[in-house]
């Protein structure tokens, strides 16, 4: 499997540039996938039957654009040599706190800025004023960096289903970056955010499904449903309907995991826990949306919080990073690692 290959995506890139292009797609069908929010190659080869017919396809048509749409690709099989050149093209984004930088950071990243990776689900689970928006918030501002100092140079989409997006406050944030944004500052640094509210799981479900051609059309480089999981928590009540809310949130989630992988974004998501946790030893945070949600992020990060601002994120499960915690502070200029203006007390 050794290839003259030079750059390790091409394993995995199509020979396909565009819909039209495979074998006997007209542009009728090439017109109905496009209305079912498919408009690459890549995203066909990694969908499911059912997602492609909710543009009006048959189930033998839509299968039969999965089949082409696979055939395109140089690789099913790569050496783990081809994986570990693979993976050295996934790219970091600063969050913005060194001490969470820090404890993301993995140990083949050597010489790579730190922070959360591209082509991942990174999941942020507290209890209610934790700072997960606020932090969400924050990557908004990151990822409009330039790469030298962590950034990925690309925008963000907020898929926002509680109506918490606060312009103002990424404004406030981005003060702290203002050096760094060049002439990104002040009210242009929302320019290079798209902002959606979703207001039920479907729609929320349907805004990410067609966000193909907003990604590609804006550069986006941060994905944030914050929160994805409020609307199928409050729409799918009682035991009977578990299985099925579990079975949405999988399907929505394998669909960010896909983009993410497509269009080498980060994608964070935000989620609660079930009940109030307390703060002493044998402490067992319960995310919403139970294993399903934490079996399809890579990284599910919690975060605690104390007084005074202070938050500790700890890693709850990560395939890549072993068990740590990290000290945060939540202060008017976001959320950092050490804070010039720290109380004397440690009490949390
Ligand atoms: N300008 C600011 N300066 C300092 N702290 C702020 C500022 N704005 C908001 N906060 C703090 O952020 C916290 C709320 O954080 P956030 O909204 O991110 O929580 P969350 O984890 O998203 O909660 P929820 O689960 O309810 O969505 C509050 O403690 C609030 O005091
Ligand atoms: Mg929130």
């Amino acid at each position: 499997m050794t290839s003259e290959i030079k750059d390790a995506r091409e394993y995995f890139r199509s020979k396909y540039k565009q819909i039209e292009d495979l074998p006997g797609i007209g542009e009728a069908t090439a017109t109905t996938l496009k209305k079912a929010g498919f408009s690459s190659v890549e995203m066909i080869a990694s969908a499911t039957a059912k997602e492609l017919m909710t543009g009006g396809l048959g189930e033998e048509t839509a299968n039969k654009v999965i089949e082409l749409a696979r055939k395109g690709f140089a690789h099913a099989f790569i050496t783990g040599s081809q994986l570990m050149e693979l993976r050295r093209n996934q790219e970091f984004l600063t969050t913005g706190c060194d001490s969470l930088d820090e404890l993301m950071t993995r140990e083949d990243q050597v010489g790579k800025p730190k922070g959360l990776p591209t082509e991942s689900i990174t999941e942020l689970v507290g209890e209610n004023g934790s700072g997960k928006s606020q932090l969400s918030h924050q990557l908004c501002v990151t990822v409009q960096l330039p790469k030298s100092v962590g950034g990925l140079e690309g925008n963000a989409l907020y898929i926002d289903t509680e109506q918490v997006f606060t312009p103002s406050r990424v404004i406030q944030i981005s003060k702290r970056f203002s050096d760094l944004l060049g002439d990104k500052k002040g009210t242009k640094i929302l320019d290079g955010i798209t902002y959606a509210e979703a207001y039920t799981s479907d729609h929320q479900a349907a805004l990410l499904a067609g966000a193909e051609d907003v990604i590609k059309e804006n550069n986006i480089k941060l994905i944030v449903i914050d929160s994805l999981t409020g609307n199928f928590r409050a729409e799918f009540l009682g035991r009977e309907m578990l299985s099925s809310r579990q079975q949405s949130i999988s399907e929505h989630m394998h669909k960010l995991m896909r983009m993410a992988v497509v269009f080498k974004c980060v994608a964070v998501v935000t989620n609660q826990v079930q009940a109030d946790p307390t703060p002493y030893s044998g402490f067992d945070p319960k995310p919403i949306g139970g294993h399903i949600v934490g079996h399809i992020s890579h990284d599910r990060i919690f975060i605690r919080k104390l007084k005074d601002g202070k938050r500790i994120a700890k890693i709850l499960k990560s395939p890549f990073l072993p068990e740590g915690e990290a000290v945060m502070h939540l202060t008017d200029e976001g959320m950092v690692g050490e804070r010039t203006d720290a109380p004397k007390s440690d009490e949390i």
